[in-house]
């Protein structure tokens, strides 16, 4: 019997390094993409064992060049569940931090998450069943200083996930916008920032718990908005329903430290 296919951006660390081995654990084959193709062959061969074959794809999604390789990929209706996982946070304000780098933000939190579920949607719809995952994050419910454009292209991923939703009621495709909170990952140490050293220890969730809530959650077909940990549910509950002056004290609260 053929395996399924799931193509993972960001695959080579973190959540997205763990989505493949949970999903190689789970029977797919899978399309790995990162920049690091050492750290993508290393995975390959760590997950071959499980019977799986993980098949490299080295491409910067900040790139123009490195997402329509992507989308080349996806086009040909092969890959059943996409899992729009890569991504990074930086720190300094808006206007002190690296501009290079805050574009390369939007084009890899916004532009490629949006082309490459556009280059997959046909297949799966034309299939009648698949999934698109997008690995938001808490911060899409959230606004910081220190933090302006990552909670805004996190808050994109998950209103695009929640229309796409709408678009897909009955196609038998599903979509998931995954909002974890902090998670033990390399993501803050590549941003040269020691959050775990300034918050307590219950408030960070290892990568294979947030992973497992999103794939129990995909193979149920619901819900659309998936939150991983009690801490994090009840973040989003406040942040909704507080009157908004409250709201933004607790934006205050999450302003990152490094303005
Ligand atoms: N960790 C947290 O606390 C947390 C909380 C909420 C949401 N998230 C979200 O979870 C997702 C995964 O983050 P993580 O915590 O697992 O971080 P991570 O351990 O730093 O992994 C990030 C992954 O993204 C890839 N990546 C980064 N820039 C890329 C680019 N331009 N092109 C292609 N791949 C790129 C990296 O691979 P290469 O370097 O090999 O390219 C790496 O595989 C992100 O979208 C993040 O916003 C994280």
């Amino acid at each position: 019997m053929t395996r399924p296919l799931a193509l993972i951006t960001g695959a080579t660390a973190g959540i997205g390094a763990q989505f493949c081995r949970s999903l190689a654990a789970r029977g797919y084959d899978l399309v790995g993409v990162a920049r690091d193709g050492a750290r993508l062959d290393a995975l390959a061969t760590e997950l071959a064992p499980l019977g799986a074959t993980l098949t490299p794809l080295v491409a910067d999604l900040s790139t123009d060049d490195g997402i329509a390789r992507v989308e080349s990929t996806l086009a040909d209706g092969h890959v059943s569940l996409l899992v729009n996982n890569a991504g990074f946070g930086t720190t300094g304000t808006l206007v002190s931090a690296d501009a290079t780098q805050q574009r390369a933000m939007l084009t890899l939190h916004v532009e490629a998450v949006h082309r490459l579920t556009r280059a997959a949607l046909p297949g799966m719809l034309a299939a009648r069943r698949g999934g698109v995952i997008v690995v938001a994050s808490v911060a899409g419910f959230l606004s910081s200083g220190g933090n302006v454009n990552y909670c805004a292209t996190k808050t994109w991923q998950r209103v695009f996930v929640q229309g796409l939703h709408q678009e897909l009621a009955g196609s038998g495709v599903h979509v998931q916008a995954l909002c974890p909170g902090f998670t033990t990952t390399e993501f803050h140490a590549r941003m040269g920032f020691d959050q775990r050293g300034r918050t307590p220890a219950w408030m960070w969730y290892p990568a294979e718990f947030v992973v497992r809530a999103s794939l129990d959650a995909i193979a149920r077909g619901g819900p659309v908005i998936v939150i991983p940990g009690a801490v994090y549910k009840a973040v989003v509950f406040l942040a909704r329903h507080l009157p908004l002056w409250m709201v933004e004290r607790l934006n205050g609260v999450y302003r990152r430290d490094t303005v």
